[in-house]
């Protein structure tokens, strides 16, 4: 496909927007007449609309030619104008997303101007991939929050704006049900809009339960993902550090994760220390030993790389003060560092 071109700013223009459409104000009048005076005292490069003003920014969105077409052609009301900002930051997500693999997804849709915009800005009819659009389109579920237009045969007229738009897939009904049957195997750009918290919120571990179960169901999902696109965690530069893991897990953990990745005699070696240092020492100790916390191993990949058990004592030299005896108790200073449970 034919991406829009990019069309540099003009360094010297200062564009203003001005379009007294916000909301949650209660005195609009009042409110757009505080904002205009204010913004007379602002050198230029102004944007008020939709709750946000600003001002001495060059409005960079207005001097993409082929957006502006895109957003004006859809502009169906004063909140459509409004808006501008947030039909960019969509057109934008959008240009990068329709280079990805999968389809594109607007969950909330109502008359389907986020959609037609970002299929306008990126071929028009032309548009490349799938788009999926969901909403129960006729009314709104949300009690008290129906917005013009939103009756029966709605959803014929939203129908009749897409004409001519071979990939755009309107789905009908009410989310989550409404997914069933009609949903894209793979997504590369996903915009939920529903104003609508009960169906926005995905319940995260069972609503704030959390089984051995689920989570071992979760990390064979994310195994299946990790060997699909042959992951490789220790190559992509993670290493256990203090600060990304062993400040988060306890004394045994780390004297366990010593032995396995280097061997017992260097767990032992830094058995009687403080956490923080502990947590230091392991750090330096497995910082080449390409070892990795056991959740975030991919079962499949050669483990015998992830694992160095056979520890050698002339690369894993450690300061003199390991050796010496510990003149504080084992925990005297835990404190220092967060502990997790495990
Ligand atoms: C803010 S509007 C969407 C505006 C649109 N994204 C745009 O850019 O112009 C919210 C829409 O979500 C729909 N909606 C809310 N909850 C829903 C649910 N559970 N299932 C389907 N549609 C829902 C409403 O009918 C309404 O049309």
């Amino acid at each position: 496909m034919t991406l829009p071109k990019y069309v540099a700013p003009k360094p010297r223009a200062l564009m203003n927007f001005f379009w007294p459409t916000s909301w949650m104000v209660s005195d609009p009048e009042r409110f757009n007449a505080l904002i205009k005076e204010a913004a007379s005292l602002c050198e230029g490069g102004i944007h008020f609309a939709d709750n946000l003003f600003t001002w001495a920014r060059n409005n960079s969105l207005f001097d993409d030619v082929a957006f502006r077409e895109a957003w004006e052609r859809n502009v169906v009301n004063d909140a459509d104008r409004a808006v501008a900002w947030r039909r960019y930051f969509l057109a934008t997500m959008a240009y990068h997303a329709v280079q990805l693999p999968g389809d594109f997804v607007e969950c909330g849709v109502y008359a389907g101007t986020g959609v037609k915009t970002v299929m306008d800005y990126l071929g028009g009819t032309a548009f490349p991939k799938p788009f999926w659009a969901y909403d129960t389109y006729d009314y709104n579920p949300v009690e008290g929050h129906a917005f013009d237009g939103q009756r029966p045969g709605f959803f014929e007229e939203v129908t009749k704006r897409f004409e001519g738009y071979a990939n755009v897939r309107l789905v009908k009904g009410f989310i989550p049900e409404s997914f069933a049957g009609a949903c894209p195997e793979a997504i590369a750009y996903l915009h939920i809009d529903l104003n609508n918290a009960q169906a926005e919120i995905v319940p995260k571990y069972d609503n704030g339960r959390i089984s051995a179960h689920g989570v071992a169901c979760r990390i064979s999902h994310s195994d299946v993902l990790a060997r699909a696109v042959g992951l490789d965690i220790v190559a992509a530069g993670w290493r256990p550090t203090v600060e990304g893991y062993f400040r988060s897990v306890t004394k045994p953990r780390i004297l366990a994760d010593v032995a396995e990745a280097r061997g017992p005699q260097f767990a032992e070696m830094i058995d009687h220390l403080k956490k923080a240092d502990m947590a230091r020492e392991a750090e330096r100790l497995l910082d080449d030993a390409a070892w990795l916390p056991e959740p975030m191993r991919t079962p499949g990949l050669d483990d015998a790389e992830l694992v160095d058990a056979e520890g050698d004592a002339a690369d894993g030299e450690l300061p003199a003060f390991l050796t010496e005896d510990a003149a504080e108790p084992d925990n005297a200073n835990d404190a220092e560092l967060p502990v997790a449970a495990e």
